[in-house]
């Protein structure tokens, strides 16, 4: 049975205490025995700030959770002041980054090329990167979203190739959807999700078929049913609800039930 992701993004929000109650909302819930797990259909990864990933990754020890890291650097090692290394990530327990975010491109410039190094450091340390890409919504009234989208995708996989891009998955993040309440509608998704299904398969008919593909964008516990009954959504990167445990957990439950129909 096909499993449903649910990934739960805390960007830059949060303190010790807020960190330490949100997570005794959600790990009682994720127990590692399967028998007593109240959700055995989803995957459920969440990513906290970097400063914050120790205490999380001790948590979610005895859970099914799954912990991930918003970002990584794009060199291996070094003076690079301020900079955190996949190594050490996947040292303090992370399995997955978020990758080519529309707040990292737009608020640190990060362009495809640096998104590429980043990827690269992630396979080279065992991380699966999550690559988001998603058109703004000026790119979506002239009606191109699908070739930004594919462009985004194209730069890495030309340089990355299928079998790397293979360990991935993409996010699908219309920019105008995300932190605005406003998520793109479930038809608007599955038309992009199966353009970005077509564009892999073209590379690699495996590549195509298996790739994971989530949306985000204003996910919330409303809508999370009827984006996760889209044929080609394999899952959902949430932000705002996220932070609340009792509304991310309505998020995985919706997953739940998606899976179980
Ligand atoms: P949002 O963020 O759910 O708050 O819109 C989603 C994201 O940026 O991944």
């Amino acid at each position: 049975m096909k499993k449903l992701l649910v990934a739960g993004n805390w960007k830059m929000n949060g303190d010790s205490t807020s960190v330490t109650s949100l997570l005794n909302s959600l790990t009682g819930e994720f127990d590692k025995a399967l028998d007593k797990a109240r959700f055995k259909h989803c995957e459920v990864l969440i990513f906290p700030p970097y400063v914050y990933l120790a205490q999380v990754a001790d948590s979610l020890r005895d859970t099914q959770l799954k912990l991930g890291a918003q970002d990584v650097d794009s060199r291996d090692t070094g003076a690079v002041t301020g900079g955190v290394a996949a190594a050490m990530l996947r040292d303090v327990g992370c399995q997955f980054v978020i990758l080519g975010h529309s707040e990292r491109r737009r608020l640190f410039h990060e362009d495809n090329e640096t998104i590429t190094r980043k990827f690269e450091q992630c396979i080279a340390h065992d991380l699966c990167p999550i690559l988001c890409v998603g058109e703004s919504l000026e790119q979506r009234r002239t009606g191109v979203t699908l070739e930004v989208v594919r462009e985004q995708l194209e730069f890495v996989c030309d340089r990355v190739g299928a079998t790397y891009m293979g360990k991935a998955m993409v996010a699908y993040e219309p920019v105008w959807a995300i932190g605005t309440g406003e998520s793109a509608k479930p038809e608007e998704v599955e038309e992009v999700h199966a353009g970005i299904r077509a564009y892999l398969a073209g590379i690699d008919a495996e590549l195509g078929a298996s790739t994971r593909l989530l949306y985000g964008g204003s996910v919330t516990p409303e809508n999370a049913s009827a984006l996760l009954a889209n044929e080609d959504v394999d899952g959902v990167l949430a932000g705002g609800a996220s932070l609340s445990g009792e509304k991310f957990l309505q998020v995985c439950q919706a997953a739940e039930m998606a899976v179980l129909k």
